[in-house]
């Protein structure tokens, strides 16, 4: 694996792969590597000839008093686990040189990105946007894996891609959690050990949601309070959002109809924020 943390350099590799009809891949992460991340690079091996992770905490996403500071970083490991993982280049930008003084121009993709997440954290998602178009433009992928962990997040660069004629495939990978169903986050090191107990209620609660569909419960707000109950036992110290949606456009649902809805949750634990999510087709 070679590591990579200038863009020209970056740039003339990925004109030089698509010379030689090299198909790239990317997947954009933040670092402090986990299984979850671990699983998007597999995915990008069994799809792309060339493997291209990039690894940088991007200020732009977190808003004033946010976790920037303090967010995890272990760069050292990450190389390795990316490489073992299967990446051929690890991209490592500094952020003087993706930000320089005089930075202007970024990307917002309206509407989907100010509603859950984006009503709580209001910069966050054109943080989002414009780093991966960056990330777009530095790295020329084919195609580019990113987490259903972040559905929304998911559903904005798809729409994102869609609108700027992007001509790059994505590929949206399924969660992967630890044994007792919590989503693997790179935050999951913030909890405390009996936060971390307590979070397994997040995944509980959205197999509850996933039951009570199944035996035709169809009342939004009846499920919805079955799951507040079951976080609140948790000692969650705040139920930011339960949401009901149509996965793509979150579109808020009255109530739970065919062909599948996407329950969404953001919970804390103290200054952690924790978010996850599950399809449930419905018949
Ligand atoms: O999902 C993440 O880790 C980040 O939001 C991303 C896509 C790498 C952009 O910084």
């Amino acid at each position: 694996m070679e590591t990579v943390t200038r863009i020209g350099e970056m740039q003339s590799h990925a004109e030089e792969l698509r010379r030689k009809g090299a198909m790239i891949g990317v997947v954009p992460t933040m670092g402090y590597l986990h299984d979850g991340h671990l699983s998007l690079v597999a995915r990008a091996r069994k799809e792309a000839d060339v493997v291209v992770t990039t690894l940088f905490v991007n200020p732009t996403q977190f808003g004033p008093g946010e976790d920037f500071e303090r967010y995890p970083r272990d760069p050292e490991n990450d190389e390795r686990l990316a490489s073992r993982a299967g990446t051929d280049i690890l991209f490592m930008p500094a952020t003087e040189e993706m930000y320089p003084a005089g930075f202007k121009t970024y990307v917002l993709t309206e509407g989907l990105s100010t509603v859950l997440e984006g009503a709580f954290r209001p910069t966050h998602f054109r943080g989002v946007t414009t780093v991966v178009m960056k990330l777009f433009h530095i790295v020329k992928p084919h195609l580019a894996v990113f987490g259903q962990k972040d559905a929304q997040q998911a559903a904005i660069i798809s729409q994102m891609v869609k609108d700027m004629n992007l001509d790059i495939r994505l590929i949206i990978a399924p969660i992967v959690r630890e044994s007792d169903g919590l989503a693997m986050s790179s935050r999951n090191v913030y909890l405390s050990p009996e936060e971390r107990k307590n979070a397994v209620a997040l995944f509980r609660s959205l197999r509850f949601a996933e039951d009570a569909v199944r035996r035709g419960e169809r009342r939004v707000e009846t499920i919805r309070n079955g799951m507040e109950e079951i976080l609140r036992n948790a000692h969650v110290s705040a139920v930011d959002y339960v949401a009901f949606v149509r996965p793509g456009t979150f579109e808020v649902v009255e109530r739970i109809d065919p062909p599948d809805i996407l329950v969404a949750l953001a919970v804390r634990f103290g200054k952690t924020r924790l978010i996850d999510n599950i399809v449930i087709p419905v018949s």
